[in-house]
């Protein structure tokens, strides 16, 4: 049995997990996995080498040999600084295209669990708790409406400069949870033991603040 504590995060598309998960980790001292970006990751390579995202067999093998650098808050893949291009929208898309395939899940499947070390891990995605660390400490599912979450990415998006249509980036999302929802393999769902988190009306310090203390309350 693992016995370095995990707090998993998972919930739908721009539910604020990544903030929500590296600010519970700053603040415990653990370290931090962005799941997503590893999909994300795996998908801008596939885009940049010309695949066909269906073509299961290459993408696993392009998922495998990926060797992303995480250091100080940026992500560096094959030398080029990747941080912001796998926020972009197509790049999500395409993640939640190759997050679809099997052999893919399973050539990420090491990498997450290896990140697991002391002093603890925090680990944000969609099947942290369900798949990846099922006997973690602490499993959050934090959710928020599609409303709220379309305005958030507007708000992110408004901050690089970027006008989006908020119709349209609620519509992408609902697009996105739906294929996240109904795949056959790890969808996104609440683990049975997953604390649930509507975080619609919570600020991000709310958030934060709520996953800590239920923390507290598991790890005497
Ligand atoms: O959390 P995110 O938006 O960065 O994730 C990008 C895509 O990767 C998303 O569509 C679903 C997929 N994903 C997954 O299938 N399993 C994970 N643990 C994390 C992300």
């Amino acid at each position: 049995m693992n016995k370095i504590p995990v707090i998993t995060i998972d919930g739908p598309t721009a539910s604020g997990k990544g903030t929500v998960a590296s600010r519970v980790a700053q603040s415990l001292g653990f370290h931090y996995l962005d799941s997503g970006a590893l999909y994300r990751l795996t998908a801008y390579k596939a885009l940049k080498n010309h695949l066909d995202l269906a073509d299961e067999p290459s993408v696993a093998r392009l998922a495998a040999a990926l060797k992303p650098i995480f250091k100080e808050g940026k992500i560096i893949l094959d030398g080029e600084n990747v941080t912001d291009k796998i926020r972009a929208e197509a790049v999500g898309i395409a993640a939640s295209k190759v997050a679809a395939l099997g052999a893919v899940r399973e050539a990420l499947l090491e990498v997450q669990k290896g990140a697991r070390s002391e002093p603890g891990l925090v680990a944000d995605g969609r099947d942290m708790g369900s798949v990846i660390f099922p006997d973690a400490t602490l499993k959050v599912f934090l959710t928020a409406s599609a409303e709220a979450r379309a305005q958030r990415r507007f708000n992110q998006l408004k901050e690089k400069g970027i006008i989006a249509n908020i119709d349209t980036l609620a519509q992408d999302l609902r697009e996105r949870d739906r294929r996240d929802m109904q795949r056959a393999l790890s969808p996104l769902a609440p683990a049975p033991d997953a604390k649930i988190l509507d975080s619609s009306s919570l600020t991000i310090d709310q958030t934060v603040n709520q996953v800590l203390a239920w923390y507290k309350t598991v790890n005497r």
